[in-house]
């Protein structure tokens, strides 16, 4: 008993990892929306951008580095302007032209709308 009761204590002792690695159980494997809408950025001729792909960036809609534990199976998306120029760049993630804007997050809304209405009903 007293081992079991050193063994707890030596448990509860421990200090915390500083960097825990995320359960595989909680990284997600397909993207997830950072928001409805898409973002409205200006672009800098030359200058290299990253595009979060995964959603889960909270420098939407440029990659953080989240998706190494939040979603490694997806990369952000690296590209370089040809332009000055301002541009609509996904936030919902599910865009057929990445990173720009498709109009793909309509489906969105409206997939989200049809699931609040048949929770209403339910
Ligand atoms: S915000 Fe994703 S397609 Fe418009």
């Amino acid at each position: 008993m007293i081992r079991n009761l050193m063994w707890a204590f030596s448990l509860q002792c421990k200090p915390p990892k500083r960097h825990l690695p995320v359960p595989c159980c909680l990284q997600s494997t397909q993207p997830v929306a950072a928001a409805r809408l898409p973002y409205r950025v200006k672009l800098s001729a030359g200058k290299r951008y990253a595009w979060c792909a995964c959603g889960h960036s909270k420098k939407q809609p440029f990659c953080d580095g989240t998706h190494v534990s939040k979603a490694p199976t997806i990369q952000p998306l690296r590209f370089t302007a040809d332009k000055d120029k301002a541009v609509m760049l996904c936030a919902c993630k599910q865009t057929k032209g990445a990173p720009y804007c498709d109009g793909s997050h309509l489906k969105v809304i409206f997939q989200d709308l049809v699931k609040s209405i048949k929770g209403v009903f339910k």
